[in-house]
């Protein structure tokens, strides 16, 4: 899961994807990344920490990284959450199997609509819930997806 700081969009897609996987009895490693380097080894926004708990997702523990080359060896499947998020991740794709790998996350419930998961960074709570609606949408899409692989 990647979005720009990895402190908002990606850790919750991660924390809620994470609660699909057991949800689903899916056998999947997730991670999330940030594309920017502002805020490594940061703990999650609070606003969005505080949103997951109320679903029982606790993200608390994660520590902002930063998304490299080598994660196009590591993982089989990308999410960006917008479409600068996506630009910026296949400019550093080296090949087309790179490439392939890297989707946007509402195409999993709105195929090739372009819909993005907004930045909730400048917003209220209010913003940080749209974002778990949103993630919860496409992640629960995602995970019975990957249960027919
Ligand atoms: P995220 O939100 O990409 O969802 O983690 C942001 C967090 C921090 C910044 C931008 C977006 N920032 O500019 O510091």
């Amino acid at each position: 899961m990647v979005c720009l700081g990895n402190i908002c969009r990606s850790p919750m897609a991660e924390g809620v994807m994470r609660q699909k996987i057991d949800k689903f009895g899916l056998s999947a490693e997730v991670n999330s990344k940030g594309t920017a380097n502002y805020h490594i080894g940061e703990a999650p926004d609070s606003r969005a920490t505080q949103t997951l708990l109320k679903y029982g997702i606790d993200i608390s523990k994660h520590q902002g990284q930063q998304f490299t080359v080598s994660d196009f060896d590591t993982y089989d499947l990308i999410f960006a959450m917008d479409l600068s998020n996506f630009d910026n991740i296949i400019s550093l794709a080296r090949n087309a199997k790179d490439k392939t790998k890297v989707n946007l996350m509402m195409d999993e419930s709105f195929p090739n609509k372009q819909k993005i998961v907004p930045d909730p960074y400048y917003g209220n709570l209010q913003d940080f819930e749209e974002t778990y609606n949103l993630l919860n949408h496409a992640c629960e899409d995602l995970a019975k997806r990957l249960v027919k692989m």
